[in-house]
């Protein structure tokens, strides 16, 4: 089709688009009704008069977590003014002032002013609000890891939970999600001393789940008939082997994208097979954009090393010029690559001990270029 047909033909075999965005939150959230109650049981005692029970909110990608708690923290609003539930991206605020401000915003209905004033006046005033209007606070601090990497974690937490000793009366409770466990070793002792969370866990959906979860969205995407059980079959393999829903969820989206493109009411193999070449290099997109700072900076070198520097020894030495790591930090950080599949490690059976490796990069240079 020509470009100007493309862009103002108005048949369509979407229902609603806007189902396959990213931020969509879907009416019917299946299988996560335990974790959902578990979540209201954390905030029940704040309705009460009570302090809201912390909470650590674990489950790999894509397992509904945010949707969870996004759904949670919209019926509270609506149900009770007795508690203030704010929820921060970690991801995109990961300073003290930055999430204190969502929280102040929340508030106030506006941002506090960026500079001239000093943290302890923003604290203050949310501190005072909540033991003036007797509010309970419950923050959800979404992708908690990325406050780790910026090492302002235990400061956040304590802020939060121990504001009770300034503020009498006060009552808060935080949310911390996370897809990996491990991340309580990670707290200092005195933080760990106040924050002993409740642990809601989201298990990996199975085949029959993900698939039911995406014919939901078919459903309410697509017109009927669009997309064949065949069809909806083959997305939910290529899902469940790539383990994230979320891949499914795109795939419908471009998939039905290209179907369009082609003028045809149906989706068909072909039109599969197109978008899974596309969803490839959005999947190492995500990968990609997904990296903790010290994984990228190796990424980048590695990236940028000549064929002859791809080696264990020289990567290290060259990561050393950018930033000074011990050898077993920048082994941890070579396996992580790995095990996202970003890069090989090939013994060689040289070196000194027979055991010098190789890296090799998984996808062309050009592609990931690209994609970063
Ligand atoms: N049970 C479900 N029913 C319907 N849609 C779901 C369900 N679980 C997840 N989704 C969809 O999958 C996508 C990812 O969900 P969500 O963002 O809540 O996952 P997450 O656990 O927060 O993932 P991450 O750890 O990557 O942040 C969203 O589009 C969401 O709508
Ligand atoms: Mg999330």
């Amino acid at each position: 089709m020509a470009i100007d047909d493309i862009l103002m033909d108005d048949e369509t075999i979407f229902r609603n688009i806007r189902v396959f965005n990213p931020d969509y939150v879907p009416d019917e959230f299946l299988y996560r009704e335990s974790q959902m109650d578990a979540l209201v049981l954390c905030l029940r005692p704040a309705l009460k008069g009570g302090k809201p029970t912390n909470a650590v909110v674990v489950g790999s990608c894509a397992t509904g977590k945010t949707t969870a708690i996004k759904k949670i923290f919209e019926k509270v609003g609506e149900y009770s003014e007795g508690i203030l539930c704010v929820y921060v991206n970690c991801q995109l605020h990961t300073t003290r002032f930055n999430i204190f401000s969502q929280i102040y915003r929340k508030i106030f209905g506006i941002h506090p002013p960026e500079t001239g004033i000093p943290f302890s006046r923003i604290y203050n005033a949310i501190m005072k609000y909540l033991r003036d209007n007797d509010q309970a606070l419950v923050v959800a601090l979404d992708d908690v890891n990325y406050l780790f990497h910026s090492k302002n974690a235990n400061k956040i937490f304590y802020d939060i939970l121990r504001a009770h000793e300034e503020f009498e009366g006060v009552r808060t409770g935080l949310f911390a999600i996370i897809s990996d466990i491990e991340f309580r070793y990670l707290l200092d002792k005195n933080v760990n001393s106040v924050f002993i969370p409740q642990e809601i866990i989201f298990d990996p959906y199975t085949r029959d789940e993900m698939r039911s979860i995406l014919l939901e969205r078919v459903k309410v995407g697509f017109y009927p008939d669009v997309i064949s059980d065949e069809v909806l079959d083959e997305i939910t393999d290529k899902t469940m082997s790539i383990g994230d829903l979320r891949v499914g969820i795109d795939l419908l989206g471009l998939v039905g994208n290209i179907a369009e493109a082609n003028a045809s009411k149906i989706i068909t193999e072909e039109h599969l097979e197109s978008a899974i070449r596309n969803a490839n290099s959005i999947s190492l997109k995500s990968t990609i954009s997904n990296l903790s700072g010290n994984e990228r900076v190796l990424f980048n070198i590695i990236l940028e090393a000549t064929e002859e520097d791809r080696v264990a020894g020289n990567l290290y030495e060259l990561l050393n010029g950018i930033k000074p790591l011990s050898y077993a930090s920048f082994d941890r950080l070579l396996n992580k690559l790995e095990f996202l599949r970003l890069i090989d490690i090939r013994f060689t059976g040289k070196g000194m001990m027979g055991n010098s490796r190789v890296i090799i990069l998984r996808f062309d240079s050009d592609a990931i270029e690209k994609c970063m």
